[in-house]
């Protein structure tokens, strides 16, 4: 047997990208990426490739080639179902804002749904793939909704394959990953299906990189190759506190360590915080499942991942905040960056979310620049977390009030007295300095949450700056 239809449940960061490019390398596969959401089905199917949902260098092109060939776009969520011998359920998993698990554990209800909807309309046997960040034995929940709902008597094989695309340069991470990692039962039929998603692999990986283990370790190694990822941040992060006091500098303290083969030199980069969907959100469910299971201190030494993260954040607030309160003619700021990362138009979780809510709580007025976040995004995700925070719809419009959004970076620092260097966007370093410098109020300061400019540069041209981890 041989994998000639696939269906992809959601069409978001993870589903698109993937289905994107396992489609330009299994031309004679079939794919359909389905969502419930028709507004971003529609945006997918767009003739103007600038209007495709998810921002991701590269996609557009492979998007270009493979769309309406092999790779189609639908809300027909039943027919593609029925369609394929194989389901990638690649839909949302995000924190908990209610019931049991509250605030840390992972809201199930949409991969749950995935799987009704699967056990009511199947009529042949499926292969089903659990490419969403799930908690440790999800598959056992999947299979019991498929069974329970299952009218045609289908026989059903659960894999784990999780994600481990980066945003910003998920293309090649898809092109070209460390490993793919692929979890399934040990049983004569787990094996066959771990064989054929193998297969699909081998087209472009070479086969040691494909590694397979039973789904429980697997369900469990995506969350923790995210928590080491997170925990080496805030490690770098929780030192740069300490240069700054003690006027060592964290990125040649960072240097210095990285080099050492042991330790290696990725995931040093200090910074204003860790953004994105995944790092908190699974270390948060990391910490709840340890819990469940009366693991204490497990629970709490990942937690404090997290303490530290928004301890990082809340500290470059504070020192801006140190400024304003010595600066009364201070209280307008420019936030240069929205994305969680540069080459993205994902903001969820990003570090200016946090920072534009500290200063907004503090009276002042925020303006932001951001290349590919649009404005009715940076909108939503600053209603959002004052929803969250329980404010009232007056206290809420009065913070929005204060925030201007534009187009134009030097519209966006025209007079203000500070900047905020939130996202490492290549494009900040080819600014005119000098030009900006001139536009603002004085004393004119830089706080560059993420050691992205030149200091000595800005610093020539008459600017004030703050960095991280440096006195
Ligand atoms: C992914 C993973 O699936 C998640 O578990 C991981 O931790 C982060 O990355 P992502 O692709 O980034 O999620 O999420 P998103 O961009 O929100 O895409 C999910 C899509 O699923 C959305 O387009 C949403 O409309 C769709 N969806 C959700 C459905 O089609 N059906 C549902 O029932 C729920
Ligand atoms: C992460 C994992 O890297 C990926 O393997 C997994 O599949 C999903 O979660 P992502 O969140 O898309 O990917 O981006 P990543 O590059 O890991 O960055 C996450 C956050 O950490 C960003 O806000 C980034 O700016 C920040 N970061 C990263 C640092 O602050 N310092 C660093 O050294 C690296």
């Amino acid at each position: 047997m041989r994998i000639k239809n696939i269906c992809c449940i959601g069409a978001g960061y993870v589903g698109g990208p993937t289905m994107a490019v396992f489609a330009s390398k299994c031309p004679d596969i079939k794919i359909t990426i389905v969502d419930n959401n028709h507004e971003k089905i529609k945006l997918w199917n767009s003739n103007n490739l600038k209007n495709l949902p998810v921002y991701e260098p590269g996609l557009s092109k492979i998007i270009k080639q493979t769309r309406n060939k092999n790779l189609f776009f639908s809300t027909e969520i039943d027919n593609a179902i029925n369609e394929s011998d194989m389901i990638f359920i690649s839909v949302n998993t995000p924190t908990k804002t209610d019931g049991k698990g509250k605030g840390l554990a992972a809201d199930l209800t949409f991969v749950e749904n995935c799987a009704k909807n699967i056990g009511e309309v199947a009529k042949s046997n499926k292969i089903i793939v659990e490419k969403s960040t799930l908690p440790v034995r999800t598959a056992e929940k999947i299979k019991e909704i498929l069974n329970s709902t299952n009218k045609f008597n289908v026989k059903y094989e659960i894999l784990s394959n999780p994600e481990f695309l980066a945003e910003g340069t998920a293309i090649d991470d898809l092109l070209y990953p460390d490993r793919v990692l692929i979890g399934g039962d040990n049983s004569d039929s787990g094996k066959k299906a771990i064989k054929l998603l193998q297969e699909i692999y081998q087209r472009w990986i070479p086969k040691e990189k494909i590694i397979t283990t039973n789904v429980w370790s697997s369900e469990l190694s995506k969350l923790v190759s995210n928590a080491f990822l997170a925990q080496r941040i805030s490690s770098i992060n929780s030192i740069s506190a300490l240069c700054e006091k003690t006027e060592a500098n964290v990125e040649e303290v960072a240097l210095a360590v990285g080099m050492d083969s042991r330790i290696g030199s990725s995931f040093l980069k200090s910074s204003i915080g860790f953004g994105g969907s995944c790092f908190k959100k699974d270390i948060l469910n990391l910490v709840y499942i340890s819990r469940s299971y009366g693991l204490t201190e497990v629970a709490d030494y990942w937690e404090n991942v997290i303490k530290i993260n928004n301890y990082q954040t809340n500290r470059f607030g504070n020192k801006i905040l140190q400024i304003i309160n010595s600066d009364s003619e201070k209280n307008e700021i420019s936030i240069l960056g929205w994305a969680f990362k540069k080459d993205t138009n994902d903001s969820r979780e990003s570090a200016s979310i946090y920072l534009s809510e500290q200063l907004l709580k503090s009276g002042l007025k925020v303006k932001v620049y951001d290349p590919k976040v649009s404005k009715s995004r940076i909108i939503h995700d600053l209603k959002t977390v004052f929803q969250i925070k329980k404010l009232n719809n007056n206290q809420i419009k009065k913070y929005l009030a204060n925030i201007s959004i534009y187009k134009n970076v030097y519209e966006a620092t025209y007079e203000s007295g500070i900047i905020a260097i939130s996202t490492e966007w290549e494009e900040f370093k080819k600014l005119d300095w000098s030009r900006i410098y001139t536009n603002m109020k004085k004393p004119a300061w830089i706080f560059d949450g993420r050691n992205l400019l030149n200091n000595l540069e800005l610093k020539k041209l008459g600017f004030k700056t703050f960095f991280i981890g440096q006195a």
